[in-house]
């Protein structure tokens, strides 16, 4: 088993609770920022509580014909505190893809991702 099955996504139980749900624009100005929000538990609330709760939301980018994605925010929501949402301005020079993960402390480690093009 690699790193890679241990990461959920649309298709596992949960998902409406643990993917994290990008928003951002499908276009933007190569250079210009703009606004990337990412919601755990858009539909159906996650607990937010010591006991159980999302750790961490970490947010990368992968320019089109890149093998790597590079790492644009690194989010850890308090437990109690913190809503499992983070907003950051971010830029880019050439189309791709935003992923995300987030991880909550019980169900693991869950992957969205949103394409990007470039005007
Ligand atoms: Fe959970």
């Amino acid at each position: 088993m690699s790193f890679k099955d241990i990461i959920k996504s649309l298709e596992n139980e949960g998902k409406e609770k643990h993917l994290p749900v990008i928003k951002a624009p499908d276009n933007v100005k190569g250079g210009e920022w703009f606004e990337v929000t990412v919601v755990v538990g858009k539909d159906v609330t996650h607990p937010n509580t010591l006991e159980h709760h999302i750790e961490g939301i970490t947010i990368y980018y992968k320019e089109d014909g890149d093998k790597l994605a590079y790492k644009m925010a690194d989010f850890s929501p308090i437990p109690a505190h913190t809503d499992s949402r983070v907003t950051i301005r971010a830029r880019v020079e050439n189309s791709g893809k935003l992923h995300a993960i987030s991880s909550c402390n019980i169900h693991g480690l869950w992957e969205s991702e949103k394409g990007i093009e470039i005007d």
